[in-house]
C-alpha cells in the first residue's frame, strides 16, 4: 500500500456558515465549512493531504469520472455523546472497504491509517457542526474521483480523494417505522463479477428507476433486489443489507460478490451471535420467504445500513400480492438491535467491542 509521507496541511478557514436548526437538518443537504482533499498522480502517488475551506471543485469537463464513472465512496457518522464526547463507529472498516472498492474500480489504494486520521482531523475541526439530539449525527462522506482529462477508455492517471461532512437529523424522527417493499424481478442492482460488492456510484444509479417506479406504481418505499441471473435469490433492500427472522433463526444473504459488505451488517451478525440467536449467511430464495410468511414462520425482517441503522420491513409486495411481515409492526429483534447499536454509538451503552473511537 502507498504510504503518504506528508502530514495533513490545515489551511485557514475564514468564514463560518450559519448552522441549520434541529428541525431543518434532513439528510445530506447541509455541508460544513471545511473539506479534506488529497491528490494522486502516476508520478507522485497520493500526495498533498490538506484541509481547506469547503467550496466548489474545479474540474476539467473531460475528467474521466464524468465519462466512465471511475469513482468510489464511503459513508460513516460522527456522534455526540450525552457527556459531549465525539465518537466514530468502526472507521477502520470504512477504510478497508474503500480500498476493496478501489481495487475493483482500478483506483490506486489509499493508506488506511491516513483515511482514519483524515476523518478524525476534519471531524475534530468541525466538531461544532455535530448536531445534538436523538439520532442526529454528522454524516461523513469520503469519496475518490478520476480527474485526468482524457476520453480514452482506460484507468485514469489522476485522482482526487475528498471528505465532506453533512449534519444530519434522525432517520426515524418518531421511532422506527416499518416500510413496504417492492420485490423487483425486472430490474437488477448488480451481478456477480460486476461491481455490486464495491461502493461505487454506478450501483446506486442503477437502482433509481426501479425505486421511482416502485414508489409511483406500487406505493412502496424501497425495492428488494433479487440476484441478476436467476431472479430468485434475495440480495439487498434499497441501499441496505437485508435480514429475515424465521422460526427463531436470523438469515441474511451470503456475500457473493454482488452484495455490499455492510459494516452495520457485520455488527448486527456479531451482536445476534453474542445474544445466542442463530444467524446464518446463505442463499435465500424469495419463495422461501413467501412460504415462511404463509405458514406463520416469518417473524420479522429489516434492512441494515449506516444511514438508517435498522430499517424494519412491514410488508413485501411480490407478484401482485401483499405479504405482511409481523403485521406491519416493529419486531423485538429489530428494536433491540437498533437500541443496542445506537446505544453504543452515542455512548449510552458500554462498548465492549471497541467499535467506537
Ligand atoms: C447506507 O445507509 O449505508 C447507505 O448506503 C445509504 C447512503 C448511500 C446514503
Amino acid at each position: 500500500m502507498e504510504k503518504v509521507q506528508q502530514s495533513i496541511n490545515i489551511y485557514p478557514c475564514p468564514t463560518a456558515k450559519p448552522k441549520p436548526g434541529q428541525q431543518s437538518l434532513g439528510f445530506g443537504v447541509h455541508f460544513t465549512d471545511r473539506m479534506f482533499l488529497m491528490d494522486y498522480s502516476a508520478e507522485q502517488g497520493w500526495h498533498d493531504p490538506r484541509i481547506v475551506p469547503y467550496e466548489p471543485l474545479q474540474l476539467d469537463p473531460a475528467s474521466m469520472v464524468f465519462h466512465y464513472g471511475q469513482s468510489v465512496f464511503e459513508g460513516l457518522k460522527a456522534y455526540r455523546t450525552d457527556d459531549n464526547k465525539v465518537f466514530l463507529f468502526r472507521p477502520d472498516k470504512n477504510a478497508e472497504r474503500m480500498n476493496r472498492s478501489c481495487d475493483r474500480l482500478n483506483i490506486p489504494r489509499i493508506d488506511e491509517s491516513l483515511f482514519v486520521e483524515a476523518v478524525q482531523t476534519i471531524v475534530r475541526l468541525e466538531a461544532n457542526w455535530i448536531p445534538v439530539g436523538n439520532g442526529a449525527s454528522l454524516y461523513i462522506r469520503p469519496f475518490i474521483i478520476a480527474t485526468e482529462a482524457a476520453l480514452g477508455v482506460r484507468a485514469s492517471n489522476r485522482y482526487l480523494f475528498a471528505i465532506i461532512l453533512s449534519p444530519a437529523g434522525a432517520y426515524f424522527g418518531e421511532g422506527l417505522k416499518p416500510v413496504r417493499i417492492f420485490v423487483d424481478d425486472h430490474y437488477v442492482r448488480a451481478v456477480r463479477g460486476g461491481t455490486g460488492h464495491a461502493k461505487t456510484p454506478g450501483n446506486y444509479a442503477a437502482t433509481l428507476k426501479a425505486q421511482t417506479e416502485a414508489k409511483e406504481r406500487q406505493h412502496c418505499s424501497q425495492v428488494l433486489w433479487l440476484d441478476g441471473i436467476e431472479r430468485t435469490y434475495i440480495e439487498e433492500v434499497g441501499s441496505m443489507n437485508v435480514f429475515f427472522k424465521i422460526n427463531g433463526e436470523v438469515l441474511t444473504p451470503e456475500l457473493n460478490g454482488s452484495i455490499l459488505e455492510g459494516i452495520t451488517r457485520n455488527s448486527v451478525i456479531r451482536l445476534l451471535k453474542q445474544w445466542g440467536i442463530p444467524v446464518t449467511e446463505r442463499k435465500i430464495a424469495i419463495d422461501e420467504i413467501v412460504r415462511a410468511a404463509e405458514n406463520g414462520g416469518l417473524e420479522e425482517s429489516f434492512g441494515t445500513g449506516t444511514a438508517a441503522v435498522i430499517s424494519p420491513i412491514g410488508g413485501l409486495f411480490w407478484n401482485g400480492n401483499d405479504i405482511p411481515v409481523n403485521q406491519g409492526n416493529v419486531g423485538s429483534c429489530s428494536q433491540k438491535l437498533y437500541d443496542t447499536l445506537t446505544g453504543i454509538q452515542y455512548g449510552r451503552l458500554q462498548d465492549e467491542w471497541g467499535w467506537t473511537v
